[in-house]
């Protein structure tokens, strides 16, 4: 009885309010609110890497170089993913770490260049192809299901120097040929597939490292992206999903762009066009009618003719090729981190230093236009500036993507995570309570998305498992669930007590109620949405001088401040007014 009165109330004061595709997360008591309950069985729990990031091995057993080990041995440039955390030599211990963890999935990525040393399947590396069965019949062996990606942006050098790169439409070949030798090989052990990971990132941020100042090689990049994309799901679809019967996805990630004001038409469509430009430039060709978003395609066009640019430089998908491209997924990964505020304006936006419009205005997306993008009063960022707290971006996404595209294929949250900056010779602080922190409130409210709205989210993969070369940032952006120690080749791993909390919430698959966990209450949910809870990521962070580092949370949360006060006295009085309705009633 109680817990039926209890769910009423939940999917009253929690639930469905909407305005079309945008659900209301303006609205504090939804965001300040923790939800008691679990996930669907059968849910994956996981963490997420990437071969560059962790594998090292640069050059090890005949592997070829990719465009990120070119980049890193560039003068100036630190090459850390020579050894990274060295997971060439390690697999076991990482698959041991999610033994320990408790969690029954693994989200890593193959280096292309490992296996195929120029790219093309006339060489095969035979060590390459070792280590990856290795690594899978060890996680197999283990109970712990892997979700394997294709592409995690380490192309290889080779077909760089030989075809430029995605830009070059061979590569569309060149990518079913190494898809089609993963599904041979791998795939009667691996059972998802992604083929692409973030493809906004490596080809709208970072273009391969093409020097491409008016942006038209990247929408040629994107094109080829998404044509080798299809023709992998294709692929599986035609030659392996009889016999393997797995599932072929791709991840894509977004900022979710929350309308200023969702009851203005005008914000509601700044924010529509903005995720468009973000996601759908992606997501429209392979979840909705196989094209690019009609508002891009016209944006692109109004926007080059004001440059006296006649000819658009976004590509055209033909007829054939559109029919082709839509539907060509089983399921969406989700990568998602912040969330931003959009507004509609007539004004040019200028990039802010502080990061709050990196997307749109800083050159990531040059021709979206009437959009401006902020962040909320009072929001504060964690680790770098550009990942704003926002653990509701991910029912705000998610709600999104469904209502937009009538998506009715599973979701998995394929990367969700938080990183702190620190100088990786200083001693590590194990103690990462904001880590755990950010995967209470971001977990629930993936349970949230599944409870109170309905989504089908299949799995939730933490980024990462263990501290790794951040791209550009080397080792000082540090993600792991266990620090990794950059000053010894050793790369001794060592869990840090957010690998504790995240452990509780696997083996236990959500949140049960009644579980009386001191860190999964409405309390401490509090205190995790207040900046001092993330202070110490951030880069101006400096660690007190004196009084020793708590190895144990306050045994109270601080006091509730006005905002969350408010919220939960308007939580209390619409549960008392809901469950007085209920028994009311005949
Ligand atoms: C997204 C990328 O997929 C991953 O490689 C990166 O390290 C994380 N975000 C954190 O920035």
């Amino acid at each position: 009885m109680v817990a039926f009165y209890g769910t009423i109330f939940m999917l009253v004061v929690l639930g469905h309010k909407t305005e079309g595709q945008f659900l209301d997360l303006k609205n504090m008591t939804v965001r300040d609110t923790f939800l008691s309950g679990t996930l669907p069985d059968g849910f994956l729990w996981g963490t997420a890497t990437a071969a560059f990031q962790i594998e090292g091995g640069w050059d090890s057993g005949e592997k070829g170089p990719s465009i990120w080990d070119w980049f890193s041995h560039l003068p100036g440039n630190v090459p850390w993913g020579d050894v990274a955390a060295d997971s060439y030599h390690k697999y076991k211990e990482d698959v041991q770490m999610h033994v320990d963890t408790g969690l029954n999935s693994y989200r890593f990525s193959i280096s292309w260049p490992r296996l195929f040393p120029d790219g093309t399947n006339t060489t095969i590396n035979q060590y390459g192809v070792d280590y990856y069965n290795n690594l899978i019949n060890e996680l197999k062996n283990n109970g712990i299901e892997p979700l394997v990606t294709l592409y995690h942006w380490d192309l290889p050098q080779k077909l760089k120097d030989r075809y430029g790169g995605w830009v070059n439409d061979t590569m569309v070949e060149l990518f079913e040929n190494y898809a089609r030798f993963c599904f041979a090989t791998f795939g009667d052990r691996v059972k998802y597939w992604a083929t692409f990971n973030e493809p906004w990132s490596f080809v709208a941020a970072l273009g391969d490292f093409n020097h491409d100042p008016d942006y038209s090689m990247r929408y040629k990049m994107a094109h080829n992206v998404i044509r080798a994309h299809a023709r992998a799901w294709h692929t599986y679809d035609d030659d392996f999903r009889s016999s393997q019967n797995g599932s072929v996805g791709i991840v894509i990630s977004s900022m979710w762009g929350e309308p200023a004001d969702l009851h203005n038409p005008a914000d509601r469509q700044a924010a529509t066009n903005y995720m468009e430009f973000f996601f759908g430039w992606f997501a429209n060709p392979i979840i909705g009618n196989g094209d690019y978003p009609d508002v891009m395609k016209r944006m692109v066009r109004e926007s080059r003719l004001k440059q006296n640019q006649t000819v658009s430089p976004l590509p055209e998908f033909t007829e054939e090729e559109k029919l082709y491209n839509s539907g060509s997924t089983d399921f969406l990964g989700i990568n998602t981190y912040t969330a931003r505020i959009i507004s509609a304006t007539n004004e040019t936006q200028t990039c802010h230093p502080d990061g709050h419009n990196f997307a749109s205005a800083c050159g990531f997306m040059p021709d979206l236009m009437g959009v401006k993008e902020s962040v909320g009063p009072g929001w504060f960022y964690m680790g770098s500036n550009i990942f704003w707290f926002a653990p509701w971006n991910i029912r705000g996404i998610l709600h999104f993507v469904r209502e937009r595209y009538n998506y009715t294929k599973p979701f998995y949250l394929s990367e969700v995570g938080i990183g702190e900056t620190y100088k990786y010779h200083s001693p590590p602080n194990l103690n990462d309570t904001w880590r755990m922190c950010f995967y209470m409130t971001y977990a629930n409210e993936a349970l949230k998305a599944v409870k109170l709205d309905g989504v089908d989210l299949r799995g939730f993969y933490a980024w990462t498992l263990l501290d790794n070369v951040e791209w550009g940032s080397g080792p000082d952006q540090a993600f792991g669930l266990y620090h990794t120690n950059f000053t010894h080749p050793s790369r001794q791993r060592t869990p840090k007590r957010s690998q504790g909390l995240y452990r509780t919430i696997a083996q236990e698959n959500g949140f049960p109620e009644n579980a009386n966990h001191v860190w999964m209450t409405q309390e401490w949910l509090e205190w995790c949405h207040m900046e001092e809870a993330y202070a110490p990521t951030r880069p101006d962070y400096v660690e007190p001088t004196s009084g020793a580092r708590p190895t144990q949370p306050a045994p109270k949360p601080p006091v509730s401040t006005a905002r969350t006060g408010q919220s939960l006295m308007t939580t209390g009085i619409l549960g008392v007014l809901v469950v007085l309705v209920a028994i009311c009633s005949p």
